[in-house]
């Protein structure tokens, strides 16, 4: 049974058959989902979503792209709403200067970032970690508030094996989703070849990088065999021990316990 350790079903991409959707995942292999918010309503509808679904849990968080969404009102709500037993992590929070180049808006990202981090640190809760054209000011900031005393995945891992050994270093999990598939992704594949294979999560921060043969569709979990015959197929094992070990690494992660054990 797999462990989907990023996905995005409060998306609007999933508005017409989410039920439908997420009632066929035990059936076809998924065990877990953990649902990340991105924005705030994304927060909310994940509170929602893991009301609703016994095998969803929640992480909530403000992605560096939104956090014009953080005031003092949706602060409070967070560090509410931490509290629940479901909310297994805060994320996604980091930080992007792909969309961002205007440094001004870059050191916002910073403070928030640093925020939510704390946030973690305080409700003794693991973060999921959005990094994109930033890995210097990401490790910097890391560093600077000793990231390593709070437990975490850097989440679509998009930077260099030595940059991702940097991190294994620091005790966080690597989150390798469909980009691993495309032919010319070259870094993950290095990546998911070198890691350890007990730092590794399986992802796929569904609607969006759906794996070849169907990159380009909409994303979602049920395409996570296609992600871990991929690792497996790199790493010279098979799909089943990818998918167990990385199910192991995200039950002790996100403290997250399958039925029946
Ligand atoms: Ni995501």
């Amino acid at each position: 049974m797999i462990f989907e350790s990023h996905a995005h079903y409060d998306d609007a991409q999933f508005d017409n058959d989410r039920e439908e959707l997420l009632t066929s995942m035990k059936e076809n292999g998924i065990e877990t989902i953990i649902n990340v918010g991105s924005d705030f309503r994304g927060c909310e509808k994940t509170v929602e979503l893991m009301n609703k679904y016994d095998f969803i849990y929640g992480a909530i968080g403000i992605h560096p792209s939104d956090i014009g969404d953080l005031n003092d009102d949706t602060c409070r709500w967070l560090e509410e709403k931490s509290t629940l037993e479901k909310i297994v992590a805060i994320g996604e929070i980091g930080l992007d200067y792909y969309w961002d180049k205007e440094e001004e808006v870059q050191k916002a990202q910073r403070e928030w970032f640093e925020w939510q981090m704390k946030l973690a640190k305080m409700e003794g809760l693991p973060v999921i970690i959005h990094s994109r054209d930033a890995a210097e000011d990401t490790l910097k900031l890391m560093k600077g508030i000793h990231a390593e005393e709070i437990p975490g995945v850097i989440h679509c891992f998009s930077y260099s094996k030595e940059m991702a050994a940097e991190y294994v270093k620091m005790g966080y999990y690597i989150g390798i989703g469909g980009v691993v598939t495309f032919k010319n992704a070259k870094k993950v594949k290095e990546v998911a070849a070198t890691v350890p294979m007990e730092r590794i999560l399986l992802e796929t921060d569904c609607p969006y990088l759906a794996p070849e043969p169907n990159r380009g569709t909409r994303n979602s979990s049920l395409n996570l065999p296609y992600v871990a015959a991929e690792i497996a197929h790199i790493r010279g094992i098979t799909p089943e021990e990818v998918i167990e070990a990385t199910r192991r690494n995200a039950q002790r992660l996100f403290g997250v316990k399958a039925e029946k054990e």
